[in-house]
């Protein structure tokens, strides 16, 4: 296939395609095989990345700037507390200064409208790394990572346990427009957002995929291919963990759990990780867990994400 994807935004994997999806995943296998090689590429020799951090990162932030260079190009990170936003200066104005800079603009912040509104006023394409509604670049590397081990992504069983949050939300759309079957077993009272299970559904009908929710994590890991498990309380939630705490008991993915599972399930998180919360030490470090295979594909994942729209 060819790259149609020169210019577009990358807000969240709703407006990708199957086959745009497909396309990246394609294009990340080969960048990673060609890097392990050491062949290098020059496909973005010259160009440029603006990183706006509105919270924490180290995967985000460095696969990213390392991508760019990796690529020939070059990232600048900018924290919010040093930009001028801020101090106050409008979301549309500072979209409109850097595309006068920069070839495209990765944003990590809270509200998905703000990654909208700048999307809207940049003249560059526009990368969310992360709101409180998404995370599609973690899902996309996410995909990456089941197919390496699994070869294939229609009809697995992909289990996520834990909170209805921006990771589950950007693993069902892209499980169910890859065909997959995702499971959802989330505390009552945290279940993903209504909006995004009827369009993950409209998308499971289209593609073969099917999406089931529910609130018992024994039910839904039974079978699985995959697990996956996201912390309790994410960033901007830090004065509800406590209380998250009590409601979360059980919603672990442990050793018991891990054996309702296929015998050759693989364990993923997208961390970073608190052990003993919604994942046991003992099948973080086990040969099931994958995690940190899946941290590094986020770097193959974002290389492809860069080449393909910048
Ligand atoms: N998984 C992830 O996005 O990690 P960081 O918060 O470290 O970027
Ligand atoms: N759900 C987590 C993911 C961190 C990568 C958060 O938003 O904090």
């Amino acid at each position: 296939m060819e790259n149609h994807l020169k210019g577009r935004d990358f807000l969240s994997l709703k407006d990708y395609t199957p086959e745009e999806i497909k396309f990246l995943l394609d294009l990340a296998s080969k960048l990673k095989a060609e890097h392990k090689q050491g062949i290098g590429h020059d496909l973005l020799k010259g160009k440029t990345l603006a990183m706006i951090f509105n919270k924490a990162s180290t995967r985000t932030r460095v696969s990213f700037e390392i991508g760019m260079f990796q690529l020939g190009g070059m990232a600048t990170f900018l924290s919010i507390q040093d930009l001028q936003i801020g101090r106050g200066e409008p979301i549309k104005d500072t979209a409109r200064v850097l595309s006068r800079y920069v070839d495209g603009i990765l944003i990590r912040t809270y509200a998905q409208s703000e990654v909208e509104e700048l999307a809207q006023y940049a003249d560059v394409p526009v990368i969310n790394g992360l709101t409180d509604l998404y995370h599609p670049t973690q899902a996309l590397a996410d995909m990456l990572t089941i197919l390496e081990y699994k070869q294939k992504l229609e009809g697995i069983k992909l289990t996520y346990i834990g909170d209805g949050n921006n990771m589950v939300h950007s693993l069902m759309i892209a499980g169910t427009k890859l065909g997959m079957e995702v499971r959802v077993a989330t505390p009552k009272g945290y279940e993903p957002s209504a909006e995004i299970v009827e369009m993950s559904q409209a998308f499971a009908k289209e593609n073969g995929g099917k999406l089931v929710l529910g609130n018992d994590p024994e039910e839904a890991c039974t079978g699985a291919d995959v697990l996956y498990t996201d912390v309790w309380a994410s960033m901007g939630q830090e004065e509800e963990a406590e209380e998250r705490k009590k409601h979360f008991q059980g919603f672990q993915i442990n050793k018991k759990i891990l054996e309702l599972a296929d015998s050759k399930a693989i364990v993923m998180h997208c961390l970073p990780a608190h052990l003993g919360e919604e994942i046991t030490a003992d099948v973080f470090e086990s040969p099931q867990s994958v995690v940190f295979d899946e941290a590094e594909n986020r770097l193959h994942a974002h290389k492809a994400i860069l080449a393909a729209l910048l």
